[in-house]
């Protein structure tokens, strides 16, 4: 697979494929295709109060990600296709006034706690936390201001053959409703082989919950390129987490088998969208949890892979964690126009986020998420590319 890909990008090298610029993006990071260059940082934009909000642009094995210091999003990836050619594959803004005014999560880091937390409600040693209730009656993606909407410190680093980015935040004692003051860091790194790689890492001085993770919106056609029910997923769970009308789970791990949730072989993801299953109904496709087969583990491991046909562009998915969010892109509705000039309607992409099951705080027989001040929590995730 790696030689496979470097063959490619060695190819197109050598063929002089000049790759092309997305619209409004500026120069990638310098070096050649397939190249590592020293991270390079820009001035994206200015917020409201005047805080400057910068882009770092790294390429590494072939892959260019560009991030932005604001909710340490991927603003930006771009990969070669079987041919050589580069598409941006995550859905983004061109302008920060976009991020800021209405953006589902595009590319931005997640916490304090993925996904929902029923009536933004939940109990610890005793106590009662009320959070901030950003989604209906419930608390979605850490509340009102979760991470995704902060400015993150970013120091860049090249290791060996690596490069990447530290990216830190620390979330005070209370902050949206949760207890303690969360000291996190995430650390993006391209190796050599172009695999984009996540760290999490986080600690507390009061004891309380957390489930970070990234929500990036695949289309490996190219952002803005129209719906990704071509795609094939395969996704290692035999079970899932359905859910009520408000999407938090129902404390059930119903079994996939027979259901259009059984993604154990590589399948379109529109073959089975419209079965009308009553889960994909509330969800408006699907927008639900797998339990994955191998539950927690030391090391990440392989759990999930998307593939498009058409470009051979491939993303498999690492990781540690015990749970995988599968969003279709449901609440796409042709109102958001992203970075190359597009709309972006329903199924144009895919979040595929790993993580803690949904509204774990209120389920004490799913895995814990707690965290107390005398642990640090540590998670990775690792994204390979093919064609
Ligand atoms: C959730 C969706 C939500 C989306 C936000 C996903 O992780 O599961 O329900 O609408 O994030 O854009």
């Amino acid at each position: 697979m790696e030689l496979n890909r470097r063959s490619v990008i060695a190819g197109a090298a050598a063929a002089g494929i000049v790759a092309a610029t997305p619209a409004g993006a500026a120069q990638a990071a310098p070096g050649s295709a397939g190249g590592r260059g020293r991270p390079v940082k820009e001035l994206f934009g200015t917020l409201a109060d005047g805080t400057k909000v910068h882009r770092w642009s790294l390429e590494n094995g072939g892959t260019r990600l560009k991030v932005l210091s604001y909710g340490g999003i991927v603003q930006s990836l771009e990969l070669p296709d079987r041919r050589g050619r580069y598409a941006n594959v995550s859905l983004g803004f061109a302008r920060l006034e976009d991020y800021v005014k209405s953006s589902p999560y595009f590319g931005a880091t997640i916490g304090r706690y993925g996904n929902r937390i029923a009536k933004g409600r939940f109990t610890l040693d005793g106590k009662t936390y009320q959070l901030s209730v950003n989604d209906g009656e419930n608390s979605l993606h850490g509340g009102a201001k979760g991470f995704d909407k902060h400015v993150w410190d970013i120091e860049p680093f090249t290791r060996g053959s690596d490069v990447g980015l530290r990216m830190r935040y620390t979330s005070v004692d209370g902050e949206m409703g949760y207890p303690g003051t969360l000291r996190s860091t995430v650390t993006y790194t391209l190796d050599r082989h172009g695999d984009w790689r996540i760290d999490y890492e986080a600690t507390t001085d009061k004891a309380t919950v957390v489930n970070l993770t990234n929500h990036t919106y695949w289309n490996l056609a190219g952002e803005g390129s129209g719906t990704v029910e071509d795609h094939e997923l395969t996704i290692a769970a035999s079970r899932y987490t359905p859910t009520d009308a408000g999407l938090i789970p129902t404390g059930e791990l119903a079994k996939v088998a027979g259901t259009p949730f059984d993604f154990r072989h590589a399948k379109a993801i529109g073959r089975d969208l419209r079965a009308g299953h009553p889960q994909q109904v509330t969800a408006k496709g699907f927008d639900h949890n797998w339990v994955l087969d191998k539950g927690i583990t030391t090391r990440p491991e392989h759990v999930a892979t998307l593939r498009d046909p058409r470009s051979g562009r491939t993303l498999r998915i690492a990781t540690d964690q015990p749970g995988l969010q599968f969003y279709s892109g449901n609440f796409l509705d042709g109102t958001l126009v992203g970075t190359g000039g597009h709309t972006y309607r329903q199924g144009d992409a895919v979040a595929l986020e790993t993580q803690h099951f949904p509204d774990s705080p209120n389920h004490p027989k799913f895995p814990s998420t707690v965290l107390r001040p005398w642990q640090t929590y540590r998670t990775t995730t690792i994204h390979s590319f093919d064609a």
